[in-house]
């Protein structure tokens, strides 16, 4: 078994994908063993409790240095004998530390098309208000491994969602939202599940 630890920040649709996957058995041999919200106030935090499982609240906020914020994650994913991370949402910067023990064991989805609208400062409403602003007639989902980089990391899984000159950018955070990211994350944690990440 995979165990799967979901680190968040906000709504937690992504996470409620995931939720859902499992109980249709879609995740393979991976099932999710903890919830960290990066905020009390995560929508997430909800939807993770109404599902059985285990959460905290581990805010950089409350810790004095990077380190102690580090140890304190680590601790937790190692109670929740955590296997792959999985960043659905999550709006803190890892410290490198923490991305360094975990190498090649947390994936984060972004909604673009990497290496379009992504990095410091691009993430929300903002990565559909960047692709409507270039006018593209497709972007779409992206799920990676995480190195030290913001969105850098080596691409696992992509899908292209089409972008209608109507489209606002919440019409289209919506849509890629449905067609691709709630799809595509799923299948990453299942590819882990099946040995076929890139877990060393
Ligand atoms: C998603 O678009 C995700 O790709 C991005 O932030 C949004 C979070 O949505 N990183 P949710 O919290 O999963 O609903």
């Amino acid at each position: 078994m995979l165990n799967i630890v979901v680190f968040v920040s906000g709504g937690g649709t992504n996470l409620q994908a995931l939720i859902d996957s499992q109980r249709k058995e879609e995740l393979g041999e991976a099932h999710i063993t903890g919830v960290i919200s990066s905020s009390p106030s995560a929508y997430a935090l909800v939807r993770a409790e109404k599902a059985g499982i285990p959460t905290d609240v581990i805010s950089p906020k409350q810790y004095e240095n990077t380190e102690e914020f580090a140890e304190a994650l680590s601790a937790q994913v190692e109670r929740y004998r955590g296997d792959l991370i999985v960043l659905a949402g999550y709006l803190v910067v890892l410290p490198p530390s923490f991305v360094h023990a975990y190498r090649g064991r947390i994936i984060n989805i972004h909604p673009s098309l990497i290496p379009a609208f992504c990095g410091k400062g691009c993430y929300g409403l903002r990565v559909h208000e960047a692709a409507l602003a270039r006018g593209v007639r497709l972007t779409g989902a992206t799920v990676h491994i995480v190195d030290e980089g913001t969105d850098t990391g080596p691409i696992l899984l992509q899908k292209a969602v089409e972008v209608y000159e109507t489209d606002t950018p919440e019409v289209l955070q919506k849509r890629v939202m449905e067609q691709a990211e709630w799809k595509l994350l799923p299948e990453a944690v299942r590819l882990f599940a099946e040995g076929k990440g890139y877990i060393k």
